[in-house]
């Protein structure tokens, strides 16, 4: 199979990728599991964190706003594609032309590279529950209603996915995850990036400010579960999610104040009390206008699994990226 990942060697790109090379496979045309041959990281900026070292691996810096550059990856032998390649929430607010030339038009020429080809791709697009906008309780019903320019990037990425599936162009499924947490590394300008920082980095000897009141909740998944979750819904049988392309993905609404609190329990009180807590107004607003709770039936029915507490996401972290190490 040859797969392509956007975004490649971003934090969710390179992490989906280690899961493939590892796993080895995918559920293919055949509908069998059909071995990886190639693995493709498409990405416009240098990768942050080391790239895997495999012979199946190329990395192509590419920006998707060229879509000269994405006709010439995608050819009639692309099996798989995951769209991660994104300008993030507080990136997109911030500035309203790139979010659009990135995540509307960067997107659209991704699947008009798809429908001139001899091949019908399947496509994971990555969505976010931002495009429900205000609503405290989502289920798989809720209208796509978005408060912030990004969610409403997803929410038309979403529509087009379902229109170019309608017509044959690709076989589409969107997932719309919560906010992803721990996130590893560096910040990024995600609105949502306090609540990684609040526990990475106490975790890692730094101090970290939270910009949110201890009551405000987030909907949060781990990466490692969000990738189980993109391998799951690529896996799904395309008739299970019908004309309905779209797939939430249920997380964990700890308050912010239970996630310092896990953090003590695990880590100890010295860690947690690294914690800075410094109000801003405006991203209280934006995380304000974000869902609570989650509780789509359809994800569940596919067997995508949410983490089960905020203690093992923290553990998760913990294992996954720290190799079992605290820095007390
Ligand atoms: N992390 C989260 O909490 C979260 C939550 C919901 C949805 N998502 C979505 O998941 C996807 C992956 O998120 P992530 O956390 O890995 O983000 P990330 O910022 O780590 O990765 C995105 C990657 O896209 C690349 N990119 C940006 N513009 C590009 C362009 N024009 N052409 C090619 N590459 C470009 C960046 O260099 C980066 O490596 C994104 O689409 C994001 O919107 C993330």
């Amino acid at each position: 199979m040859k797969v392509v990942i956007t975004g490649g060697t971003g934090m969710l790109g390179r992490r989906l990728a280690l899961r493939l090379l590892a796993n080895s496979e995918l559920i293919g045309h055949s509908g069998d599991k059909e071995r990886i041959d190639r693995l493709i990281l498409v990405d416009a900026y240098e990768p942050v964190e080391p790239t895997p070292a495999d012979p199946r691996v190329e990395i192509i810096k590419a920006d998707i706003c060229d879509p000269k550059v994405l006709d010439k990856i995608i050819d009639d032998n692309v099996d798989s594609i995951f769209h991660f390649a994104a300008v993030v929430s507080g990136g997109a607010e911030e500035d309203f032309n790139l979010g659009y030339n990135v995540n509307l038009d960067g997107t659209r020429n991704l699947f008009e590279s798809c429908k001139k080809v001899n091949a019908t791709p399947r496509v994971i697009f990555t969505s976010s529950l931002a495009v429900y906008g205000g609503f405290r309780d989502i289920v798989d019903d809720t209208p796509l209603l978005p408060q912030s320019s990004y969610g409403a990037q997803k929410a038309i990425g979403e529509i087009m996915l379902n229109d170019y599936t309608r017509k044959g162009f690709l076989d589409g499924r969107s997932l719309r995850l919560p906010t992803i947490v721990v996130r590893p590394g560096k910040p990024n300008r995600a609105a949502s990036g306090f609540a990684s920082s609040i526990l990475r980095e106490p975790l890692q000897g730094s101090k970290a400010i939270c910009p949110v009141s201890p009551e405000t909740r987030m909907l949060i998944l781990s990466p490692r579960r969000a990738v189980q979750a993109f391998i799951d819904v690529h896996n799904a049988e395309s008739d299970h999610l019908g004309f309905r392309r779209g797939v939430m993905m249920n997380g964990i609404s700890p308050s912010i104040g239970e996630m310092v609190f896990a953090l003590k329990d695990i880590a100890g009180s010295k860690i947690a009390d690294r914690i800075i807590w410094k109000p801003d107004s405006e991203i209280q607003r934006m995380v304000d206008s974000w869902p609570w709770f989650a509780n789509g039936i359809i994800g569940r029915e596919l067997g995508f699994e949410p983490d089960e507490s905020i203690e093992e996401v923290v553990q998760s972290f913990i294992e996954d990226e720290l190799d079992g190490n605290i820095l007390v």
